[in-house]
């Protein structure tokens, strides 16, 4: 599984890039447009504080195949190799895809509702599709069952494009995408955070410190 931020603020990606296995930062137009600053400033501090050798995903915000593929080139050359596009399913932007996977740049088809959808935008090359769990869980689409058809459906077809599943709310629909064979997945600080919580984990630490101080007192290994 491979753990993807998705924000476009720096101290949320400052902080999970120290502290946890992150492969990479997502945004989309409203990720950035939250942060209400300039664009280039924002990705290029984005692109300092996760590295070279770490993932950034940029959405285009155009709608026809020539001006995605010119501002997936612009964003590629200011973001390093290291890039991938954003570009939400349709037929130009399908176009896109084939004409970026050319130019070796990488492409993530993202909106994505349907396995179907999936499976098209795989057949014209993407490296990634961003299947999106909790707004298809908002209107009972089961989002969990969508991934895992995605999932199935690469395996059928030996196809390389990789299930990045979006949109959660929970630490249980990322535990759920994983053990359905999700092979990467885009979250928030506060899910993270989530994730690695647990209220037995916190009573049983509790537990080992009062015994350690009950013999030891304030001594840590380190003293001895
Ligand atoms: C992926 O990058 C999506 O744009 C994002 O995860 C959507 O999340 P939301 O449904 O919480 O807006």
């Amino acid at each position: 599984m491979l753990y993807i931020l998705d924000t476009a603020d720096r101290k949320a990606i400052k902080h999970c890039n120290e502290f946890y296995p992150l492969w990479g930062v997502t945004t989309n137009p409203s990720i950035i447009a939250k942060e209400k600053e300039d664009f280039w400033t924002l990705l290029e501090d984005i692109r300092e504080i996760i590295g070279p050798d770490k993932a950034l995903f940029v959405q285009t915000v155009q709608k026809t195949s020539d001006k995605i593929v010119a501002e997936a080139k612009l964003l590629r050359d200011r973001l390093g190799n290291n890039f991938y596009v954003k570009i939400p399913i349709s037929e130009e932007g399908l176009k896109a895809t084939m004409l970026l996977k050319k130019l070796g740049i990488g492409v993530l088809v993202t909106a994505i509702f349907t396995p179907a959808q999936a499976l098209v935008a795989a057949k014209a090359g993407a490296d990634f599709v961003a299947p999106y769990v909790n707004r298809l869980d908002n209107i009972l689409g089961d989002g969990i069952n969508v991934v895992a058809e995605i999932v199935k459906q690469f395996e059928n077809f030996s196809l390389d494009t990789k299930v990045l599943a979006a949109s959660f709310k929970s630490a249980e629909q990322i535990h759920k995408c994983a053990v359905a064979g999700c092979h990467a997945a885009t979250v928030s600080a506060d899910v993270m955070k989530m994730i690695i919580g647990h209220p037995m984990t916190d009573a049983s630490v509790a537990g080992f410190e009062k015994d350690w101080k009950a013999v030891y007192g304030d001594k840590t290994i380190l003293d001895f």
